[in-house]
C-alpha cells in the first residue's frame, strides 16, 4: 500500500500531480452541484481516525474530507485514554485487530515518533489492503500538514521554488515544521532562516539533511530583521506538552511586526495558535492561515480518493 508516513517519501513530480489534481477536485466540489456529485463518490468506503494526541482541525478535517465524498469514519478521540491502549494493548495489535474490520484507511495520530510506520508495517505484513496515514507521530512528523501548508504556498504564490522561508516557533518540537522542511527542500531556490529561542532550535538531523541536499540556511533570534526578508512566513506554537519553554523571545506576530512583512509575502501557521500571533491581524490579506486549514481538507479529500482508488 502507499502509506503516507513521511515527507521525504514523495516526489517533485507526484507532490505536483497531487497539488492539481486537488484542484480539480476543489474546482468539482465548489460547482453549484459540486457536493451533490461528489456526495456518492466514496460511498461504501471506510475510514478509521484514531487519535492517540488531542487534534481538532486534523481529525475533523480528516472525517469532513470523508463525510463531503459518501465515506464512513469511525473515530476515537484519546485513544491513549478510551482504548484498548489504556489496558496495555500494543499498537501493533490494535492494528492488525482494526484491520479486521476492512478500512480503507486509517489515519494515526501518537505520541511515539515511529508509530505510523509500526502500524503500517502490520498491515504490509499480513497484507491487508489499508492505507496508513500519519496524522502525527510525536515530534516525528505530520505529513499530511506539510502538504496542505505546500498546497497553500502554491495556492498563495503561485510557485514552489525560488522564496525565502522564516519558519518561528519552537522548532525542536514541532513535527510540522520538520514534515515541512523536508518537503520544500525538494524545491529550487528555496532559502529557510529558523528563529527559535536558543533551547529550542531545529534538531541536527534536518540541519545535516539541508547541508547534503545544498540548502542555505539561517539560525537567528533576532525577528525583526528576519521578518522582511521571508517570502513565507510559517509560525508555530510552543509546545509546553513536549517540554518546550520560552523565557528570551518575544515571538508575537501583530500589527507592528506585520509592517515589516512584504506586500507580497504569506503567513502561515499550522494552528492552534497559543498567543504567537495576534488575531487583530486575521483580516491582514497576507494572513493565510484560515485559508491553509480549509486547504487541508481539499488535500485529504484527494487523497483519501487516492487511497480507495488502490484498493479497488
Ligand atoms: C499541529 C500538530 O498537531 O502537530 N497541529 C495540527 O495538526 N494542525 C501543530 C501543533 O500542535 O502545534
Amino acid at each position: 500500500m502507499n502509506h503516507i508516513l513521511k515527507s521525504q517519501q514523495f516526489s517533485r513530480a507526484q507532490l505536483e500531480k497531487l497539488f492539481a489534481e486537488t484542484d480539480d477536485l476543489r474546482r468539482i466540489y465548489e460547482n453549484p452541484n459540486g457536493r451533490r456529485d461528489l456526495q456518492e463518490s466514496l460511498r461504501g468506503r471506510l475510514m478509521f481516525a484514531v487519535f492517540y494526541e488531542p487534534s481538532t482541525r486534523t481529525r475533523v478535517s480528516f472525517c469532513s474530507a470523508a463525510a463531503h465524498q459518501g465515506m464512513m469514519s469511525i473515530w476515537t478521540e484519546n485513544a491513549g485514554e478510551f482504548s484498548s491502549a489504556i489496558k496495555g494493548e500494543t499498537l501493533e495489535d490494535t492494528t492488525h485487530t482494526l484491520c479486521q474490520y476492512d478500512p480503507d484507511v486509517i489515519v494515526i495520530r501518537h505520541k511515539e515518533v515511529g508509530a505510523a510506520e509500526r502500524a503500517a508495517a502490520i498491515v504490509d505484513k499480513f497484507g491487508y489492503k489499508t492505507t496508513i496515514m500519519n496524522a502525527g507521530d510525536g515530534t516525528g512528523q505530520h505529513p499530511t500538514q506539510a502538504l496542505l501548508d505546500l498546497y497553500t504556498i502554491k495556492r498563495e504564490l503561485e510557485r514552489l521554488d525560488n522564496m525565502t522561508v522564516l519558519v518561528g516557533g519552537d522548532l525542536i518540537n514541532g513535527r510540522t515544521v520538520n514534515s515541512l522542511v523536508y518537503l520544500q527542500s525538494k524545491f529550487n531556490g528555496i532559502r529557510f532562516i529558523f528563529l527559535s529561542p536558543a533551547n529550542l532550535r531545529i534538531g541536527e538531523g534536518i540541519k545535516d539533511h539541508l547541508r547534503e541536499h545544498q540548502i542555505t540556511f539561517e539560525e537567528t533570534e533576532d525577528m525583526r530583521s528576519a521578518l522582511p526578508k521571508a517570502d513565507i512566513i510559517y509560525w508555530t506554537r510552543i509546545q509546553k506538552e513536549r517540554g518546550g519553554i520560552n523565557k528570551s523571545l518575544d515571538l508575537t506576530i501583530g500589527v507592528e511586526e506585520m509592517k515589516l512583512v512584504k506586500p507580497e509575502a504569506r503567513l502561515l501557521h499550522p494552528l492552534p495558535r497559543v498567543g504567537e500571533i495576534d488575531p487583530a491581524i486575521d483580516g491582514d490579506p497576507r494572513s493565510a492561515y484560515f485559508r491553509q486549514a480549509k486547504n487541508g481538507m481539499f488535500i485529504r479529500m484527494k487523497l483519501l480518493r487516492d487511497a480507495c482508488a488502490a484498493t479497488r
